[in-house]
């Protein structure tokens, strides 16, 4: 048997045994098909997000849209809505026109044609084909990456690896259960080949494993430096009147485009910070919260004032008491929070003198 053949099956013995249970995968060995809605609403939201974060995002969506035509059917600000938290929102807005095409079209079962719909890349392509249609498709996410690398102790650096890594992985992918083995390699590389500490002595395929064989198979893949990220800086207003805040829907296009926010200083078009606030008001400084995207590195400062009456202004008034139910990106939940600690502080200097560090970063604690 060639060591590619080994590899494969090696590897799909042990994801036999030791396969996770997720709740869009159908266990291997089970007379079960898998649903390809739940398996592409599965790899969109997987993309750059962990499992672990992904779960509950999905059990919601599929409670709530149990089939194609129904997530079609939903409001595209209902679905922006229910992604709040997860990050990296145009797939919101993509997987919402791609339910729209899959409902009237029915779903293509080639990669090629999966390529064509918004939000599907190389990588979200092949995934679906092979694991919803049983196709034979190379599948190489950042986890295949970094077992491929290790496999066979690729020298040259990440990204320029990526064609070597490619035909590596073309090369051990095996006719039959082609699904099976790219979730088997996903699952090696989350458990057992660890970016950090790799668990070598449990992995199936440490006698095939070159990295291995080095003694630091850790140091695989090779990266070069990163760039560090620059910094944009910006403002948050924290408007209340009443019981109520004022939220505002971000423009269409550009960072977190579409969903439902704080009203800025304008942060996304100018990046030093010397916007205007909304409307001219007593502002109270609340601290600053940071946020990473994949570009750049936002500083957003949060300035809250309580208004006497709600002034004409573009924007929703929201109740304070259901600030939870507004689909916020966590960027603007965690601004939220700080502006609330305020009162928080507030109130508790008022009763106990109690003092609180406005460096401290509040931790997201509404959503992952
Ligand atoms: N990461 C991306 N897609 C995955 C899948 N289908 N199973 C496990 N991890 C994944």
């Amino acid at each position: 048997m060639t060591a590619s053949r080994t590899i494969a099956r090696d590897l799909l013995d042990w994801y036999d045994v030791h396969a996770r249970v997720l709740p869009w995968r159908v266990p291997p060995g089970s007379a079960e098909t898998p649903d390809p809605y739940q398996v592409w609403l599965s790899e969109i939201m997987l993309q750059q997000t962990t499992v672990a974060a992904v779960k509950p995002y999905f059990e919601k969506f599929v409670a709530r849209w149990p089939r194609v035509a129904d997530l079609a059917a939903a409001d595209e600000s209902e679905v922006m809505a229910e992604w709040a938290g997860l990050g990296y929102y145009s797939r919101a807005r993509n997987l919402h026109a791609a339910a729209r095409r899959l409902a009237d079209d029915g779903f293509p079962q080639t990669e090629t044609r999966l390529r064509a719909l918004p939000g599907i890349g190389d990588y979200t392509a092949a995934a679906i084909a092979s694991i919803a249609f049983g196709q034979r498709a190379v599948v190489v996410d950042a986890n295949v990456e970094r077992v491929v690398s290790r496999l066979f102790a690729i020298e040259a650096p990440l990204p320029s690896s990526r064609p070597d890594i490619r035909r590596h992985a073309d090369a051990i992918t095996p006719d039959e259960r082609a699904g099976d083995f790219a979730q088997a390699m996903m699952d090696l590389g989350s458990q057992i080949c660890t970016s950090k500490a790799p668990k070598c002595l449990l992995c199936p395929l440490r006698q095939d494993c070159v990295g291995h064989g080095t003694g630091e198979p850790e140091t695989y893949p090779r990266k070069l430096p990163k760039k560090a990220k620059p910094v944009r800086q910006g403002t948050a207003y924290f408007v209340e009147a009443g019981n109520e805040v004022l939220l505002v829907t971000r423009p269409g296009t550009g960072l977190l485009a579409g969903m439902r926010a704080l009203p800025d200083d304008g942060w996304t078009a100018r990046s030093d910070g010397s916007g205007r606030a909304p409307i001219e008001a007593d502002w109270t400084d609340c601290g600053t919260v940071t946020h990473a995207f994949t570009h750049a590195k936002l500083e957003l400062r949060v300035r809250k004032a309580h208004l006497p009456r709600k002034p004409a202004i573009d924007g929703k008034w929201w109740p304070l008491d259901r600030l939870n139910d507004a689909g916020l990106p966590t960027l603007f939940v965690r601004a939220a929070e700080r502006a609330r600690s305020e009162d928080a502080a507030a109130q508790a200097e008022t009763h106990d003198g109690d003092q609180t560090d406005d460096q401290t970063e509040i931790a997201p604690t509404v959503r992952p």
